[in-house]
């Protein structure tokens, strides 16, 4: 099933939760929340009390990508504010087991990215226990990026190696997802498509959402 996680970071932050209601009409079924430090990426975006207020005013299930150094200090604080999924960077951690297993005992959904540089390999020995695996098909820091083709062929190898290890991980995707290339990433495997500028730069977030998982579903039957 493909899921659509439209990503806050170009909403207009003055009409958030009007934008978040929006994109749920739509059919989105999360709400991909970026967290930056102007550190591990080059900018700073949304904190605690944005996610606090957040949480007022939907009942979807929040995807936190924690794009900062030393993410242990930060997710149990997302945790209490009530966020449902947590994804940490294996760039910007030392000792990933630990932090997975700190998500999971928050009871949240545990999560691990990967830049477009960083090959699957290195999580061979987290993928048993983590929820899911987020490719970045960008480089991260910046909304309405153009998709890095070269990305796709990690989502074909972590839809290979799920089957191949009998484990059950969703391949999530962030970057440049939009009407044109939603096809490629659901044919790759992508099953959670997080989409920030095609649902909220311009248009009817509402009705981009709809096109958006439209066209995403159609690719994953084609699949079949
Ligand atoms: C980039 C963020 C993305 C971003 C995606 O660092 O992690 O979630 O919002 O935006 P689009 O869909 O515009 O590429
Ligand atoms: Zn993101």
């Amino acid at each position: 099933m493909i899921e659509l996680a439209p990503s806050i970071l170009s909403a207009d932050f003055a009409r958030l939760g009007e934008q978040v209601h929006a994109a749920s009409a739509g059919g989105a079924s999360l709400i991909h929340v970026d967290v930056m430090d102007g550190h591990f990426v080059p900018n700073l975006t949304i904190g605690p009390p944005v996610v606090k207020s957040l949480r007022k005013v939907t009942d979807l299930p929040l995807d936190c990508h924690l794009m900062i150094d030393n993410p242990d200090e930060f997710i149990p604080v997302f945790a209490e504010l009530g966020v449902n999924w947590i994804s940490v960077h294996q760039e910007a951690v030392r000792h990933l087991n630990r932090t997975l297993h700190l998500i999971r005992s928050h009871n949240c959904q545990a999560g691990v990215v990967i830049n477009p540089a960083t090959p699957v390999e290195t999580l061979s020995e987290v993928l048993d226990i983590v929820d899911y695996v987020l490719v970045m098909s960008v480089n991260p820091g910046f909304g309405a990026q153009k998709f890095i083709p070269s990305t796709l062929h990690k989502m074909r190898r972590l839809t290979e190696i799920r089957s191949q290890r009998g484990l059950d991980y969703r391949i999530e995707v962030d970057g440049g997802v939009a009407l044109d290339t939603i096809a490629d990433v659901v044919r790759s495997g992508a099953e959670i498509l997080v989409a920030g500028n095609a649902v909220f730069g311009s248009g009817d977030p509402k009705k981009n959402a709809e096109e958006l998982l439209r066209a995403g579903t159609e690719a994953a039957l084609q699949k079949v």
